[in-house]
């Protein structure tokens, strides 16, 4: 039992899915979570890194800060142990140091020593200042912060104030100058596209090195002791931002990923037509070689049979012995021309074939070519036209080649005729060229096969076609045989009323030009043809 094999697309999809769709869609999966992964980790390192940055920011912030208000302080604590410390002195300490805005002091009881001075210290602040006084508050001599609506207060114990007695101070920080004298001096040459921002206790920007709009901050840390409440936050211009690289990896990757699908697609259809091509081309093949043996057997059967029964001198009388001569004369002849065609077509196939062109008359080669069918077309009682214009000229041709591309013409109108049987055989000049034609009334050729009938192997899957034998290698010797000679076949037929093919030969150059055909040209022309596939 044989099992027939699986259909050419079948196989080659069962082959291209798993081999080349799915390391393609796994390949395609992989590269999408990557750029995810990679995506992400860009993303953390950003972030990691940026707050890195505001730490690092804002620990210089508190540094440059406090070292500030350690050098007012050292002067206020000038001021204060000096000799007249007067309201006067204090007034002028806070003109001189644009940090501070105002001033207030307390004694050890946290009495206020005079009215307030400047803004930021106004009486009715005090009680906030004097509740957040450690019980320590004389022998720790780092000072506080303290916010106090949108006013940052330092509260510095002064140990040697008014005539050695401790005091305290309560001073009120300058925003304006805080701003213009640290933050941007700090922040301004901070290095990178981050944007920083300072935000006060209440939410309000301070300080902003760049407008940020809209923006949301990538990190916020707060600014510690020195400025309570306070926060730096770092903002990003969008197009700085990690996620904008990754995403035109992103769709660069995605580009070439299509492109490259659609490389691999284009390149499984090639393989597809190539594979249909290819086991088309094998089945082809199988059928020639199953045909031939076929069409070989036959004749040879019946030589032998006839052959046998002269030998046992069993045939009655010579009538009936002359007609199985006949029969085994027919069939040799039969098989010759198969055994003509197969082994041309084999010369063709390794391009040995030679042609050798010397000027002819068609006229006998077409009676010769249709010599040898003469007893089948009796037989089946075929009408038979042959029209030759008596004033043929001369024409480069291979005289055997020629007489074998007719007799290929002539068994397809035998062999392709039903009902009506008729043979009309032509030889005309017509174009400028010698055109021989060979017509029958047969079953016709439809019009989508009537370019195909000329490859090799091709035989119309018809089951009227199927039912004659035949290699199908005729019409793509005819065809080889007419451009061998530089001419052409063509083929006109219609599908119930039968075909038509013409074999077209150029006259010669002379005769091309317009002249009297010359016996000289193109004597002995021998072409070598090409091989058709
Ligand atoms: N006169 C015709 N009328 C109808 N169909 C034809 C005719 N001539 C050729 N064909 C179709 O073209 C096909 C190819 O013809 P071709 O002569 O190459 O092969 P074949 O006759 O089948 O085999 P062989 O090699 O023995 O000639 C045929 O199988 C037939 O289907
Ligand atoms: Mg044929």
């Amino acid at each position: 039992m044989t099992r027939r094999l699986r259909s050419p697309a079948a196989r080659f999809s069962l082959f291209a899915i798993p081999a080349v769709i799915l390391p393609a869609v796994i390949l395609a999966i992989l590269g999408y979570h990557s750029l995810r992964q990679w995506q992400q980790s860009a993303d953390t390192l950003f972030r990691a890194q940026t707050r890195d940055l505001a730490i690092m920011t804002a620990e210089k912030l508190t540094m440059v800060l406090r070292a500030a208000e350690d050098e007012s302080l050292a002067r206020l604590q000038d001021v204060l142990a000096g000799p007249h410390p007067t309201q006067e002195a204090v007034r002028a300490f806070i003109a001189a140091t644009p940090l501070i805005q105002g001033l207030a002091l307390f004694d050890a009881h946290g009495k206020p020593l005079y009215a307030p001075i400047g803004r930021g210290v106004e009486s009715r602040f005090f009680p906030a200042f004097v509740r957040e006084l450690p019980p320590d508050r004389w022998t720790r001599p780092a000072a506080r912060h303290l916010a106090v609506e949108d006013h940052v207060i330092i509260l510095a114990p002064i140990p040697k104030g008014l005539g050695g007695e401790p005091l305290l101070a309560a001073l009120s920080v300058d925003r304006q100058a805080l701003r213009r004298e640290l933050l941007e001096k700090t922040l301004a040459p901070l290095e990178g596209p981050a944007i920083p921002v300072v935000v006060d206790a209440q939410g309000h920007a301070v300080y902003a090195r760049a407008p940020v709009e809209g923006a949301a901050p990538i990190v916020t840390v707060p600014l510690g002791g020195a400025l309570p409440s306070w926060q730096l936050a770092l903002y990003h211009p969008p197009d700085a931002l990690p996620g904008r690289a990754v995403r035109r990896q992103v769709i660069l990757f995605s580009a070439v990923f299509g492109v490259l699908l659609v490389v691999i697609v284009a390149g499984l259809g090639a393989t597809y037509r190539l594979v249909r091509r290819e086991t088309e081309m094998a089945e082809l093949k199988a059928d020639f070689v199953a045909n031939v043996s076929h069409d070989l057997k036959t004749p040879l059967a019946l030589i032998r049979m006839f052959g046998e029964t002269l030998e046992l001198g069993r045939v009655p009388n010579s009538a009936t012995r002359q007609e199985y001569y006949g029969v085994i004369t027919r069939e040799s002849e039969r098989l010759s021309r198969l055994l003509d065609n197969v082994l041309d077509f084999s010369r063709i196939e390794r391009g040995r074939r030679t042609y050798r062109l010397v000027p002819t008359s068609v006229s006998p080669i077409i009676h010769e070519a249709l010599e040898s069918f003469a007893y089948v077309l009796g037989q089946q009682q075929f009408t038979v036209k042959v029209v030759v214009a008596p004033d043929l000229p001369e024409v480069p041709l291979d005289a055997e080649a020629v007489r074998q591309a007719l007799a290929n013409l002539v068994d397809n109108a035998i062999k392709y005729s039903t009902d009506r049987r008729v043979l009309q055989v032509e030889g005309v000049v017509r174009d400028g060229q010698l055109a021989v034609s060979v017509a029958d009334e047969g079953i016709g050729i439809p019009p989508e096969e009537q370019g195909r009938i000329f490859e090799k192997f091709y035989r119309i899957g018809r089951s009227d076609t199927q039912a004659k034998r035949g290699s199908g290698i005729g019409l793509a010797l005819v065809r080889h045989i007419a451009e061998a000679h530089g001419g052409r076949v063509s083929v006109d037929s219609q599908v119930g009323r039968g075909s038509r093919f013409t074999l077209w030969f150029p006259l010669g150059t002379d005769a091309a030009a317009g002249t009297e055909p010359s016996s000289g040209t193109a004597r002995g022309v021998t072409r070598g043809a090409d091989s058709h596939h």
